[in-house]
């Protein structure tokens, strides 16, 4: 059936979505399993030696971009390959790269290529960010339309429940921070971009340095240049990223340590976990209240990090939350690719069911991942719609097979040379 498809390349994580053209139902949009974590994959392309990228492996930082989304426009290039020369890769070849990338998995899967792609960008991009990314989709063959997150995010959200005034959007993911107010013609009315805002990989370093504390010396004599050390670092902060995620459903949780002399176990509480990151979240709210200061008739949080229920009840007036808020710029997307194919007037009215609304007592509000919050008058429409059907994609296993680019090699540039160490 034909469909269209919505991708939002995050910091930390790739994801896409797809809404069918026709057949029963209202076409809701659905994320697409790209096999990785939260159904999405590792915003990561390693080069490989032969000129190919292997997309969402782990790999060798000096081989390997990340963050290259939020990167479009800057003009210093991703050097990628050995030391003593790399290849230059600019932010939106790799981009574009990873769009062709997901393209091509979703046909794949759906026997036939998109009628339309619409890539969602970050709201501080200009003409000039906007014209690079344009072009250099254009040239791996994706005619893609470009749609700032926040309105991507209204789209998303205009599916369930209409909204006559303007919407806030408070987005908060890995790396990235952005309120902004989206007028009821789905027009950015207002943005800012955090800069130096803390965010997900900084509520991370919060556990982590609560780990630190609580272990004292035991790491901090720790051989910085021993292999083992850094291998227990690095498994200690995914394993510090895991309970900051644990205590957005649990109220304390604990981080495994495993030190030389045995593993240990540093506890951890919600509330002790709130301390921490509580100046980062009113420093963001502060910055969202500026932006919304106008008014809003609500405002959706949107991000892997709006999970957090301090974030959620820390934004004030009425407030949305799906349940899983990293796809709400996704799926969004994924509706905007309709809408330019199909036209508003074919839209579907929204139903009023979805998400979890709150007014402004924080105590109304629900927490992620559960539905026993006290009643409120939001709460009488019908229950949340289901959890979207996050649909495993028929792909070779990780790590056994690279998922490859082809014949791929950036732009004006030349084909990554062997390395000297023999990758
Ligand atoms: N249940 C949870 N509780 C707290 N944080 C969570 C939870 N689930 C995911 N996260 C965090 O959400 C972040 C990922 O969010 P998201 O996928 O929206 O980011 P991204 O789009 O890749 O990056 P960005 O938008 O910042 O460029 C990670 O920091 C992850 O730890
Ligand atoms: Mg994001």
């Amino acid at each position: 059936m034909p469909y269209v498809l919505g991708v939002d390349v995050g910091t930390t994580r790739t994801a896409a979505a797809v809404c069918r053209l026709g057949g029963a139902g209202r076409g809701e949009p659905e994320v697409v399993g790209l096999g990785g974590p939260g159904g999405g994959v590792a915003s990561t392309l390693q080069l490989t030696p032969d000129g190919a990228f292997a997309v969402g492996e782990p790999g060798d930082p000096r081989w390997t971009a990340t963050g290259f989304g939020r990167r479009v426009g800057d003009t210093v290039p991703f050097v990628l390959g050995p030391d003593s020369g790399g290849e230059r890769c600019a932010a939106e070849e790799l981009t574009a790269l990873m769009v062709m990338w997901v393209a091509d998995q979703v046909a794949a899967r759906e026997g036939e290529r998109p009628q339309h792609v619409v890539l969602a960008h970050p709201p501080g991009w200009g003409p000039h960010a906007k014209g690079l990314a344009h072009r250099a989709l254009r040239s791996v063959g994706v005619e893609a339309s470009l749609v700032p997150e926040p309105v991507a995010a209204a789209e998303n959200h205009a599916f369930t429940r209409s909204f006559a005034g303007s919407l806030g959007v408070f987005s908060l993911g890995s790396h990235a921070f952005s309120a902004s107010v989206v007028g009821r013609g789905f027009e950015l009315v207002h943005a800012v971009e955090g800069v130096d805002q803390a965010a997900g990989v900084d509520f991370d370093d919060a556990v982590f340095d609560h780990v630190r504390t609580a272990l004292g010396r035991e790491l901090a004599d720790l051989d910085p240049d021993d292999p083992r050390t850094r291998g227990l670092l690095a498994r200690l902060r995914r394993d510090c990223e895991a309970a900051k995620r644990m205590l957005s459903g649990a109220v304390e949780t604990s981080i495994p340590v495993h030190l030389p002399s045995g593993p240990v176990e540093v506890p951890i509480t919600r509330a002790r976990f709130e301390d921490l990151i509580r100046p980062h979240v009113e420093q963001a709210v502060s910055v969202f209240e500026r932006v919304a200061s106008a008014g809003v008739e609500m405002t959706v949080l949107v991000g892997g990090s709006a999970r957090i229920p301090l974030v959620a009840a820390s934004v004030p007036g009425r407030v949305v939350l799906e349940a899983a808020p990293e796809t709400s710029v996704v799926k969004g997307a994924a509706l905007a690719a309709r809408k330019l194919v199909v036209g508003p007037d074919a839209e579907p009215d929204p139903i009023e069911t979805s998400v979890m609304v709150g007014d402004d007592d924080p105590l109304l509000r629900f927490p992620v991942g559960g539905l026993e919050a006290s009643p409120d008058a939001e709460f009488t429409a019908p229950p949340p719609r289901p959890p979207v059907d996050i649909t495993p994609l028929d792909l070779p296993e990780r790590r056994t097979v690279k998922r490859v680019v082809r014949g791929l090699v950036p732009t004006g540039g030349r084909r990554a040379r062997d390395d000297e160490d023999g990758r």
